[in-house]
């Protein structure tokens, strides 16, 4: 019997997400598991450069949103479902949760749209556990300006992420069983006790 498991970690640009996932992915090691990190839009030679189009060019939402699928497909097909046959366990940095806050929430695509393709693209396949690290919009945009030099997701406004935010906790509320959601305003220390309390709770 495998007990393969596939987690996310979503949360707006500035939500601290990626201090915590090689913390989450040793955590499953020290567990016995071999563990697969990866990302989106991103995992594939192709979903990279599909990558650097998205985050650096203008274009249709629609196109934006077909392309994001475009490239989870091929990360699907080429990481996801391999490893998780193999019994490795998978944490991606973002799945189509980040598609319907972005693109739904955040440019406000209709949903119908992005159920379709997710029903097109991965009709059988959910995370099973999806972490949510939730910041209110003042706390993300300074951890962002104190960073790095901004990509085109990065600079959008404050409406923008305020949407994107209501859709995440939308989506946390409607799928309880498998969203935890985190309070990233707390200390690093405190978010990590919490953490290994989720996995330790999550591969009973
Ligand atoms: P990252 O900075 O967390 O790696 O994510 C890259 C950006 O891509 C981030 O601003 C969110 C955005 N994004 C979408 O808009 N839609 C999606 O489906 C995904 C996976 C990411």
């Amino acid at each position: 019997m495998t007990t393969a498991k596939f987690i996310t970690f979503e949360g707006i640009d500035g939500a601290g997400k990626s201090t915590h996932l090689a913390f989450v992915a040793d955590l499953l090691r020290a567990r016995g598991k071999t563990v697969v990190l990866t990302r989106e839009p991103g995992g594939t030679s192709l979903g990279e450069a599909l990558r650097n189009i998205l985050l650096h060019e203008k274009m249709h939402l629609e196109t934006e949103a077909l392309l994001m699928f475009a490239a989870r497909r091929e990360h699907i097909a080429q990481v996801i479902e391999p490893a998780l046959a193999r019994g490795d366990w998978v944490i991606s940095d973002r799945f189509t949760d980040a598609t319907f806050a972005y693109q739904g929430g955040g440019r406000k695509l209709e949903r119908q749209k992005l159920v379709a393709l997710e029903a097109w693209v991965h009709p059988h396949l959910q995370p099973d556990l999806t972490l949510l690290f939730d910041v209110p919009l003042d706390v993300a945009r300074a951890r962002l300006d104190a960073t790095r030099e901004l990509d085109k997701f990065e600079q959008e406004k404050a409406d923008f992420f305020a949407a994107t935010r209501a859709e995440y906790l939308r989506r946390a509320d409607e799928f309880p069983q498998r969203f935890v959601k985190i309070d990233s305003t707390l200390p690093i220390a405190e978010i990590q006790d919490y953490l290994r309390d989720i996995i330790a709770e999550f591969d009973r």
